[in-house]
């Protein structure tokens, strides 16, 4: 089996700013190693930027991949234009630009526009112009009222509306990246105002141009395009009947604490979510280090015996925070799993296939196998393990945390795919 890990040669393309869990070929060899026949339908309910659904429409499979995030889903959409349709981005995209610059003066920017903390009020202007020019111009008639929430606007988007949106994010980022530090999934806006970067709107026009034209190649030949769908929605309470999908093919979050939705905030205001909007989002994220809410113990409780055991573990380690803090965060992260597996089982037929990748880490001193734990709660809800397949991954995120160092100072994580069935 080949491994999971993306290679940096492949982040060079249009969505290279995402971080993604697993690589274009390992995504290709699972599905041609599924040998689905031309009716099967994949799930991918953690889907990222898209790279199971989109090998899966090169292969002639149908897909579908659900993503809590709402700038995820767009850039999984975008990248399943179609050869025939990203034809027409050149002359769409000037269409939005040429918008854009009629609205400009016009465009009556919101106090609490999310855009402000990034940019100086006039270059929150320039691309708040263009953001609702793809919206008035391409998004469906029914969401081109303002004030539409993010996810029925993304919803309500399609490939070639991502595409365009997906090229403001890459134009907005391309001004940020000053901000960007050596975690790539981590960036803050400027603490003080004056550092705001003050785009005009002609260099963010042009920007947003070659952007949509960079786009372009990354499309699908038509011939090899199956259905795909990708739609905002929880892994936890799928929004799917009984016994739909022939098989799974995903990464959920790891126990990394990696924060995926900080990692797309300035994407976020450019689809106008506010503050309160963005907390909702990173509370309930699977893995998601805001610990507001109450833990309910009685479902911790249910939990199989190895999960329940590395989590007394952790209540129980003498270093700070242990019991309360670090607790519940892995705690809720189990918790939460179990349900996206229940709901794993509930939507897939009878001899349905899960694969899944995942990586280990550590609580201090305290190894977490994830993959021992994740097939243990899957076996709990009829998912019957049938292989594992482990992959060392040199250097993780959790390894350039100087204070990890203290408790060892072996960082190799290993990466793993696990295979399971309905039992
Ligand atoms: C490891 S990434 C998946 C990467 C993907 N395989 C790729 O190649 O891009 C995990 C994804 O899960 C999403 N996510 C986190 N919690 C979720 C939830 N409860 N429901 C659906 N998606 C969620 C995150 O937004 C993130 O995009």
């Amino acid at each position: 089996m080949r491994s999971p890990k993306l290679t940096v040669s492949a982040r060079t393309a249009h969505w290279q700013r995402y971080y993604a869990g697993f690589s274009a070929g390992f995504a290709r060899d699972t599905l041609a190693g599924l040998n689905l026949d031309r009716s099967a339908q994949v799930l991918d309910p953690w889907n990222g930027s898209g790279t199971t659904t989109v090998e899966a429409a090169r292969a002639g499979v149908s897909s579908t991949g659900v993503d809590l995030n709402p700038v995820l889903v767009l850039v999984a959409k975008s990248r399943l234009l179609s050869e025939l349709t990203a034809k027409s981005i050149p002359a769409l995209s000037s269409e939005v630009a040429e918008a854009a610059a009629k609205q400009y003066g016009d465009v009556e920017l919101a106090e609490d526009d999310p855009l402000r903390v990034w940019f100086s009020v006039s270059g929150s202007k320039a691309i708040r112009s263009i953001e609702s020019s793809i919206r008035r111009l391409l998004v469906d008639v029914e969401n081109r009222a303002p004030g539409r929430s993010a996810v029925e606007v993304v919803d309500a988007s399609s490939d070639i509306a991502a595409a365009l949106y997906v090229a403001l994010f890459n134009t907005v980022r391309s001004r940020l990246e000053f901000l960007t530090r050596s975690n790539p999934t981590w960036i803050k806006p400027p603490k003080n105002p004056q550092s705001r970067p003050r785009p005009k709107l002609d260099s963010i026009l042009v920007e947003f141009l070659s952007q949509s034209i960079r786009i372009m190649s990354d499309s699908i030949p038509k011939n090899e395009r199956r259905e795909a769908t990708v739609v905002v929605g929880n892994a936890s309470s799928l929004p799917f009947g009984d016994g739909i999908f022939d098989a799974v093919v995903s990464s959920p979050p790891y126990l990394t604490r990696i924060d995926y939705v900080q990692a797309t905030s300035p994407e976020l205001a450019v689809l106008g979510c506010s503050g309160g909007q963005v907390r909702s989002l990173r509370r309930s994220m699977l893995g998601t280090t805001m610990m507001d809410g109450v833990l309910a113990e009685c479902t911790v409780a249910q939990l199989p015996v190895p999960v329940q055991d590395v989590l007394h573990r952790i209540r129980d380690h003498p270093s700070k925070a242990s019991s309360n803090y670090y607790y519940k965060y892995f705690a809720q992260y189990f918790v939460q799993t179990d349900a996206s597996l229940r709901e794993l089982r509930r939507v897939t037929k009878d001899k349905g296939t899960c694969i899944l990748v995942v990586q280990d880490s550590f609580y201090k001193d305290l190894h977490i196998d994830l993959a021992f734990l994740v097939a243990s709660i899957g076996s709990s809800h009829g998912w019957a393990h049938c292989k594992r397949s482990d992959f060392p991954v040199p250097r993780t995120l959790a390894a350039s945390n100087p204070r990890s160092r203290k408790y060892r100072s072996n960082h190799a994580a290993v990466e793993s795919v696990i295979q399971m069935r309905h039992a």
